[in-house]
């Protein structure tokens, strides 16, 4: 039978647990959106630089995003792969715009699932990619989007604000299972910025540093009083994290340095060159399989 080119796993290590082991999650197999928390100089820029560079290197993972900082999603402008729906700096139209692209993408992929008699996409290859969807300082897109609505006087039916939230409320409830996955940056979770029930679609939580609370409960939401203030106590780079099928955990994310090597690192992670060597290889297993003469590795 011949194998797909596909993988399954795409795991995404964050760093190691108070007990030295390995601690990450799996994009892929998880199916889970991830949300991230964390106050100015928490660690949240350091592990986010960690997540995206290990999806940036992988041929299975396609990121796309809107990052009004100007500084996260830069670097992807930037590398060999033309990437169009990459908003770099706060751009209403522009994040609109990639969003409708996601949910439709979204709904082409659920529409395949009878004709394939699946329930979900687990496998992903260069040619059908998983959606790595990077939403930096959400809260920050929706108040520029709002703004701009307000300052252009936009008829309630024109507002770009609105729509952002309704495609990110649907992606997180609808897209998991057709190979998308969210990544949601913030300060702290509010409920303004994501609903209870699309919140309940995250399953991969991490709470750096954060002052509040109630921003602990508000994506952990059994933790103790305890637990609670012991995250305003956590130096930079220490996470309270969550993942489905797992129990919360302290951890310490990896500290990757300073932002040029971040950005080398997207910059020259060739895409095409790996989802090259990613189809000769199942070539060669074909191949292999096929004949039995081949040596596949
Ligand atoms: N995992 C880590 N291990 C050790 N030190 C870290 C780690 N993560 C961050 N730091 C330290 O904390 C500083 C701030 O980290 P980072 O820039 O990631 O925070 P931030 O939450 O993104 O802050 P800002 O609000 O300024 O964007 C780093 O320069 C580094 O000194
Ligand atoms: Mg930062």
């Amino acid at each position: 039978m011949r194998k797909s080119a596909g993988v399954s796993r795409i795991p995404i290590r964050l760093g190691r647990s108070q007990y030295g082991e390995d601690v990450g999650f799996d994009l892929a197999a998880d199916a889970a959106h991830i949300a991230m928390q964390g106050k100015t100089r928490s660690g949240k820029s350091q592990a986010t630089y960690n997540v995206l560079a290990q999806a940036a290197a992988n041929a299975a993972v396609r990121v796309v995003g809107s990052d009004p900082t100007h500084v996260l999603l830069e670097p992807f402008k930037h590398r060999g792969v033309s990437e169009p729906y990459v908003v770099s700096g706060l751009n209403a139209q522009a994040t609109v715009d990639m969003l409708g692209w996601v949910k439709r993408e979204s709904d082409r992929r659920i529409d395949q699932m009878w004709p394939l008699r699946t329930d979900k996409f687990s496998e992903f290859g260069a040619s059908f990619p998983l959606i790595l969807v990077v939403l930096e300082e959400f809260p920050g897109i929706l108040e520029g989007a709002a703004d701009e609505d307000a300052a252009l006087g936009r008829k309630p039916a024109e507002r770009l604000a609105p729509r952002i939230s309704a495609y990110v409320r649907q992606i997180a409830a609808q897209s998991a299972k057709a190979g998308i996955r969210l990544l949601l940056l913030s300060q702290r979770a509010e409920a303004s910025i994501i609903g209870g029930n699309a919140r309940s679609n995250f399953g991969v939580k991490m709470t750096l540093r954060v002052d509040e609370p109630e921003s602990v409960r508000m994506l952990h939401p059994s933790a103790s009083p305890e637990d609670c203030a012991l995250v305003e106590t956590f130096k930079p780079g220490t996470c309270l994290f969550e993942k489905p099928g797992e129990g919360r955990q302290i951890m310490r994310c990896d500290f990757v340095g300073e932002y040029g090597r971040y950005a080398r690192a997207i910059e020259s992670s060739d895409l095409r060159f790996l989802a090259t060597l990613q189809q000769d290889q199942a070539q060669r297993e074909f191949f292999a399989e096929e004949f039995g003469v081949v040596d596949p590795s």
